[in-house]
């Protein structure tokens, strides 16, 4: 999500502009990126250089099967879906798919990755949920969380249940959309959730059952890696 392109992390727009363009999203997904711009809650779809950043982990780590909570438009999952293998697959969970479809769904033609992408309609605990009863815990490579915000420490429990051991969870927005989580009076639900997310994260470091890295980069990510099944 780009929130702030001023001066985000602490850095000149001069100097965001410097990394912009040494970040290639190609034609396409520069495409969706600019087709989107002009719809109404555009500040929801990741920034250039984290959807360039997320399919180069996709291709480090072999990825063959992820799972996105919070597809949008999709950039997040066309920029992951371009790195995966022709027979991976990228299960894709959003309560609206309208956006994908108005914008999305040509590019993700033309880049022919259509078939690489499961589109899971409803909420996402509940595809989460379902794969768990289906027997697919621990079978996913990665797992990318940007959904509703409230729902955090759910995604990242259920997430981790999904994941195989060495298995990379990415999740979005830790700062709570422009630095939330270190104001004290705040205590929106959705402020909550990424808090209650994080704590999660560092006990579970703290128990050694995962790696963690919280980055600056845009609003703040989170690099799981489970460690143990
Ligand atoms: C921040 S946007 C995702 C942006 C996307 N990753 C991108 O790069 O363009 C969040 C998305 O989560 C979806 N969403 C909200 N609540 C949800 C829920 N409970 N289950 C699944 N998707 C949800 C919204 O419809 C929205 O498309």
């Amino acid at each position: 999500m780009v929130l702030d392109k001023q001066g985000l992390g602490g850095i000149s727009s001069e100097l965001y502009e410097y990394v912009q363009a040494h970040n290639v999203l190609g034609a396409e997904l520069e495409g969706v990126r600019r087709e989107t711009e002009g719809l109404q809650n555009s500040f929801w779809q990741v920034a250039p250089e984290q959807a360039v950043f997320m399919g180069q982990l996709a291709e480090l780590i072999d990825a063959r099967k992820v799972l996105e909570v919070g597809t949008y438009t999709g950039l997040s999952a066309l920029a992951i879906a371009a790195h995966l293998p022709e027979d991976g697959k990228l299960v894709a969970c959003d309560i609206d798919f309208g956006p994908f479809e108005q914008v999305g769904r040509k590019y993700a033609n033309v880049m022919g990755v259509e078939h690489k992408l499961d589109l899971r309609e409803g909420p996402a605990l509940d595809t989460m949920r379902q794969e768990i009863d289906n027997k697919q815990d621990g079978t996913y490579d990665m797992l990318f969380i940007d959904g509703a915000k409230n729902e955090y420490p759910a995604y990242y429990q259920l997430g981790k249940q999904l994941l195989r051991t060495k298995g990379l969870m990415i999740v979005d927005n830790m700062f709570g959309m422009g630095g939330q989580v270190v104001d004290h009076d705040v205590n929106d639900p959705r402020i909550e959730g990424i808090r209650s997310a994080a704590a999660m994260m560092r006990d579970d470091r703290q128990a050694g059952l995962i790696r963690l890295s919280m980055l600056r980069e845009s609003d703040g990510i989170a690099l799981v890696t489970k460690l143990a099944a």
